[in-house]
């Protein structure tokens, strides 16, 4: 039975305030969450309070959320059985009472749901993965890298905001890794011998002033043929472009040029042909829908075409992108939504639906590594959590090398298979 909840204000990997949850069962466990924040955020994410109050951290603090925790969502779950996971987040969705989660903070409420997931799985000596996805959890993750920054995550002059490494080929997780790490390294050298910056924008990718964005995916084949890999069949690439962020009234602006959203789809054809592309992420704005329907028609049977401010986590926004045949993957980021319970909603309606799911950091993280073990929780096969760099983005790396050495035999890793299969 949960016995106290507390919180306290700490740092994210920007030096931001962020929220940190502790539960305490009246067994004796202790288990804390940290919550994450984004920078390129979506319009219809839950809400992520912060005081407003100059006088500390520029405004940012999240003393408001931190009392709401220890107040109020705290008290309303005192008593309850932890592993009431859903209870617990229904009785935080009520009472916080607004429909965006703003008036106690998503940043509060997320925080109380995960630790109290940490707190059951701990009390019934079970690591998370197992205690939430039970005896079929096996399937490690993809990892997508991004080893380039760019948009909002940098102050480069690179419009679309992360390119990825995809080692589609390996044969496990921990192979996987190496092959990343080991391409991440050789792109850096070659950065540096074409005269580009090597400096480290938000995500552990490098942030170079590269003149275009196929300037970006030419590197990335040039790295990963030089680290000794085959570009395609062993490591393949990925995009997000974050749209939203250089759509305005009808626009895209990118590359100092206006793009119709028709426009911008014959270019992603066009990168599609010429590049070894598995993934593009918000390829258009999180409003566009008819201009997402166009896009999954042209691409939608080539390549996966990923939903992250278009979805937001929220089922009410996939169920309409699936009604109207709108992309094919879901982005899956815990504080888009809040609670862990409406996390795993998101995910299911995606896989019963025929998307796939790609489970994220933001660019704002922490030491956590909660969303490592929910990737192998749901089998969702992929996840992004930066460069195989930076201890907040590698937390979530090494957390997936102890799961699948735990699993043993039963670790399985997809790799292609993991995405949408692509007709050539
Ligand atoms: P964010 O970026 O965390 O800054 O929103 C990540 C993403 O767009 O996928
Ligand atoms: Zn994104």
């Amino acid at each position: 039975l949960i016995e106290a909840v507390g919180a306290r204000e700490i740092l994210d990997s920007r030096g931001n305030p962020t929220v940190e949850v502790e539960v305490l069962l009246d067994d004796g466990i202790v288990q804390r969450a940290a919550v994450p924040s984004g920078a390129s955020t979506g319009a219809f994410e839950a809400y992520e309070l912060r005081d407003g109050d100059k006088s500390r951290y520029g405004g940012k603090g999240v003393l408001k959320a931190v009392d709401a925790v220890i107040d109020e969502l705290g008290p309303a779950i005192e008593g309850i059985d932890a592993s009431e996971q859903r209870v617990i987040d229904e009785i935080l969705i009520e009472t916080d009472g607004t429909p965006n989660k703003s008036r106690t903070g998503a940043n509060a409420i997320l925080g109380v749901s995960l630790a109290v997931a940490k707190a059951a799985a701990d009390s019934a000596d079970l690591p998370l993965f197992r205690y939430l996805g039970g005896p079929s959890a096996h399937i490690l993750p993809v990892p997508l890298f991004n080893v380039i920054n760019g948009g909002e995550h940098a102050d480069n002059g690179i419009d679309m905001q992360e390119f990825f490494l995809a080692p589609i080929g390996a044969s496990s997780f921990a192979e996987a890794l190496r092959w990343g790490a080991e391409t991440y390294h050789v792109l850096k050298g070659e950065l540096k011998a074409a005269g580009f910056n090597t400096g480290l924008g938000d995500e552990g990718g490098f942030a170079p002033d590269l003149p275009s964005n196929r300037e970006g995916l030419d590197f990335l084949v040039r790295a990963i043929e030089k680290a000794g890999f085959t570009p395609g069949s062993e490591i393949a690439v990925g995009l997000d472009v974050a749209a939203t962020e250089f759509f305005d009234n009808g626009v895209y602006r990118l590359e100092n040029k206006d793009w119709t959203a028709a426009e911008l789809t014959e270019y992603y054809v066009g990168l599609v042909n010429d590049y070894p592309i598995v993934t593009i992420e918000d390829a258009l704005a999180e409003d566009d829908w008819d201009a997402w329907k166009a896009l999954t028609d042209a691409l939608g049977k080539k390549v996966q075409l990923v939903g992250d401010d278009l979805f937001v986590t929220n089922p009410e926004r996939l169920a309409k992108g699936i009604d109207l045949g709108v992309a094919n993957s879901l982005l899956v980021k815990v504080n888009q939504i809040g609670t862990l319970s409406e996390t795993l909603d998101a995910i299911s309606l995606a896989h019963r639906s025929g998307y796939t799911t790609m489970l994220s950091h933001r660019s704002g993280e922490t030491e956590d590594t909660t969303i490592a073990d929910l990737a192998v929780a749901v089998n969702s096969g992929q996840i992004k959590s930066g460069a195989p760099a930076r201890s907040e983005r590698v937390a979530k790396y090494n957390q997936l090398l102890r799961i699948e050495e735990e699993l043993g035999d039963a670790a399985e890793f997809i790799g292609a298979a993991a995405f949408p299969r692509f007709g050539k």
